[in-house]
């Protein structure tokens, strides 16, 4: 049975191999050196192993601007994000022309960028334009202006693989994926991104989801998230805990996203999706507020941003999901879409309540999250003693 095929119809792997990495290796060594962020660091990983295709390398000018005006690449593949390499005036001045740098992350080499171009940009502009908003108090819109002011732009060569190897037994690149997809004989695979602990509310879509497809991909982040966050390892551990127990085997696949959060709403719930698609999943999961924080977004804006696009523009298909929660008249889960009753009859929690019951040791309420998922996080709040850690399905941050 075929899989989807990746955006713009190819997968795209920039892992060089064999005797080209070896000489590659010895180049690098040669030439200048840049830098890179933890994000620009999944963002390398991303594009290398094809989980950013149809792109090969960081963003030219002329994408970069139809990117952010249109979000489309300059060909009219639909691309929601630019995926571009800031770095500091002082490094860009140091490069002269079209060259080469090897991407280093501390004293890990990484990779080359064969560099096609660099250019200036204007930051405001892409904040309005990718978060609506250029306050400073957005995450996404904070990490955009305090990056470098000259952007690099060019094909990359990954030639290591980033020393960070947590997770290493769910990290699957797409062409893992799409391998093990196949194995089952899975052709309708429903993609879930998080980066929260799983409550009831994400069981209940992803189960509805999986009821009109043969397999499930369960993709946490585990890229840079802003501070309160829950932790990825958390987040990871909330799942272990409750597949074996409470998920089909033989239908579920978990596997990590290793790209950052950018908090995009809406054209990141774009990108997310395309991300799935190049790994294989022919339907993704779109909930409320998806990629989402404070108030920025409308609860709906990342489902109707789907509607600016042709369905075969996107090939992936979204799956729209209203606020689910448990309905104690109803007496199962349910959405605003599905449940006639009053709000008093729901079992919704404030991101404050969550943290309040979880430092003072108390389980949540069993219809909003499974016992074995509160008790991961009543743990890791112990830990982390009274951190911001706990975000939940009523979220407030
Ligand atoms: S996200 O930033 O990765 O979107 P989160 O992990 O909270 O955050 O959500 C994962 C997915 O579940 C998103 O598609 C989100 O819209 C959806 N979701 C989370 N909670 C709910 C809920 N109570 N009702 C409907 N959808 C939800």
């Amino acid at each position: 049975m075929k899989l989807i095929n990746p955006h713009g119809g190819t997968l795209v792997n920039r892992e060089i191999q064999g005797s080209e990495r070896e000489e590659l290796l010895t180049k690098a060594t040669t030439l200048p050196k840049v830098q890179l962020s933890s994000r620009q660091v999944s963002d390398l990983l991303m594009l290398a192993i094809g989980g950013y295709s149809p792109l090969d390398g960081f963003l030219n000018e002329a994408d970069y601007t139809s990117v952010r005006d249109h979000m489309k690449l300059v060909n009219g593949v639909v691309w929601p994000i630019p995926v571009t390499l800031a770095v500091s005036t002082d490094v860009a001045d140091g490069l002269k022309g079209p060259s080469e740098v090897s991407l280093y992350d501390d004293d890990h080499l990484l990779g080359i960028l064969h560099i096609t171009e660099k250019f200036t940009y204007d930051k405001e502009r892409e904040a309005q334009a990718v978060y609506g908003t250029t306050d400073r108090a957005h995450p996404g819109v904070a990490a955009l202006l305090a990056q470098g002011d000259w952007l690099l732009a060019g094909p990359i060569s990954l030639l290591n693989r980033p020393a960070n190897t947590s997770f290493q037994q769910y990290r699957l690149d797409p062409s893992a994926t799409r391998s093990v997809f196949s194995e089952r004989g899975w052709r309708r695979v429903v993609a879930f991104q998080t980066r929260n602990p799983v409550h009831r509310a994400h069981e209940y879509i992803q189960k509805c989801a999986l009821e009109i497809a043969d397999g499930l991909l369960l993709h946490p982040l585990v890229g840079d998230t802003k501070s309160d966050d829950v932790p990825a390892d958390v987040r990871m551990r909330s799942y272990e805990e409750i597949l074996a127990k409470y998920y089909p085997a033989t239908r579920t696949v978990l596997s990590v996203m290793p790209a950052a959060m950018r908090y995009a709403g809406p054209r990141e719930a774009v990108f997310h999706a395309l991300i799935r698609k190049n790994y294989g999943c022919s339907h993704f999961i779109v909930g409320r507020d998806h990629a989402g924080v404070g108030n920025y977004y409308g609860t709906y804006d990342a489902h109707h941003i789907f509607d600016e696009f042709e369905a075969s523009e996107l090939g992936i298909t979204p799956l729209f999901f209203d606020h689910t929660f448990y309905c104690q008249t109803c007496g199962a889960m349910a959405s605003l879409k599905t449940c006639p009753h009053e709000s008093t009859n729901h079992v919704t929690l404030s991101g404050t309540k969550v943290r309040e019951l979880l430092s003072a040791g108390e389980l949540l309420p069993v219809e909003f999250s499974r016992p074995e998922v509160a008790r991961v996080l009543i743990d890791a709040y112990r830990v982390a003693a009274g951190s911001p850690l706990v975000t939940a399905s009523g979220r407030n941050n």
